[in-house]
């Protein structure tokens, strides 16, 4: 087993990438505990992962609320003294998929008429303060939060993997998600200059950048913005949350103790670099 005895936080465990990973985590022997807003959805992942020999918890928590991050770190400190890896995963996306995928759809027909584009994003323009800061709040300061207090943890033992889940949107700019690409964008930023400052303290700090993926997450895209994507994508087809959990396995255990500093994106091809 590739992560035996390893004790793992995975932020958002309760869905999607989250739960793919934790259940990957835990079939290698890691004890892993799901934090999360959803108690219902983490009672699950944990049921899921439970074995005689897995010690993990879930604990709802909130990672914009650096008071909600604390408790959680504090009760993982008390239940095992240690921290392995942290994998911050917990994310949101597209809010209003009506408006999106309408938009998406009627520029679509217009570029198929042949004539210039009529019909505008307008989201920047128009997005509410509270909009562009719960984004920043959830990713960018739920990823700090969440990782100060793990450094706290894995500096006593020198040794850590970090694994932030950032996107495609991080490296190319997502249309229709000016805040999505900018918070992304904000995580791989933070990646390489933690991973510059920790990397003495043998503790190594990665990102992964999914392309589009099924998940919960990405179920409101209507079936002509996924017809059209999967057009772009040279796999032809949208990744499973199991093969972003591949990756992040890949960062998290002894294969990975090269990398520190990057960002790894299954992504099917839609961006080569
Ligand atoms: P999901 O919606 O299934 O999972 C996200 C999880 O984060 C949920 O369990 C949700 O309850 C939790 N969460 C949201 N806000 C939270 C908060 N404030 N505190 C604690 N937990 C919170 O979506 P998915 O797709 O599994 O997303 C996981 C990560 O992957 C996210 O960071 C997302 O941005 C990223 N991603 C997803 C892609 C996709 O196509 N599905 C593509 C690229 C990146």
């Amino acid at each position: 087993m590739k992560l035996s005895d390893r004790v793992a936080v995975i932020t958002g465990g309760g869905s999607g990438i989250g739960r793919a990973t934790a259940l990957r985590f835990a079939h290698e022997g890691a004890h892993v505990i799901v934090a999360g807003r959803t108690r219902a959805a983490l009672d699950e992942t944990l049921a899921a992962m439970k074995t005689p020999r897995h010690k993990g918890r879930a604990i709802s928590t909130d990672v914009a609320s650096s008071a909600s991050v604390k408790a959680l770190f504090a009760e993982v400190d008390g239940d095992f003294g240690r921290l392995d890896i942290l994998v911050n995963n917990a994310g949101i996306g597209v809010e209003d998929f009506d408006q999106f995928n309408a938009t998406v759809e009627a520029r679509g027909r217009e570029v198929a008429s042949g004539q210039p584009v009529q019909t505008q994003w307008r989201l920047t323009q128009e997005m509410e303060d509270a909009t562009w800061r719960r984004m920043m709040a959830v990713h960018l300061d739920g990823t700090f939060f969440c990782t100060r207090e793990a450094l706290r943890l894995m500096s006593r033992t020198n040794s850590g993997a970090i694994i932030n889940v950032a996107s495609t949107a991080a490296l190319a700019g997502q249309e229709g998600a000016p805040h999505y690409s900018a918070a992304k964008a904000g995580v791989l930023g933070f990646t390489r200059a933690l991973a510059r400052e920790v990397a003495s303290q043998n503790i190594r700090v990665n990102a992964v950048c999914p392309g589009f993926i099924e998940t919960p997450m990405s179920e409101g895209y209507s079936p002509g913005f996924k017809r059209g994507s999967m057009a772009r994508i040279p796999l032809g087809r949208w990744g499973t949350a199991d093969e972003v959990a591949a990756t992040a396995l890949f960062l998290a255990a002894d294969d990975g103790s090269y990398f520190t500093g990057q960002a790894l994106s299954p992504n099917g091809g839609i961006l080569m670099s």
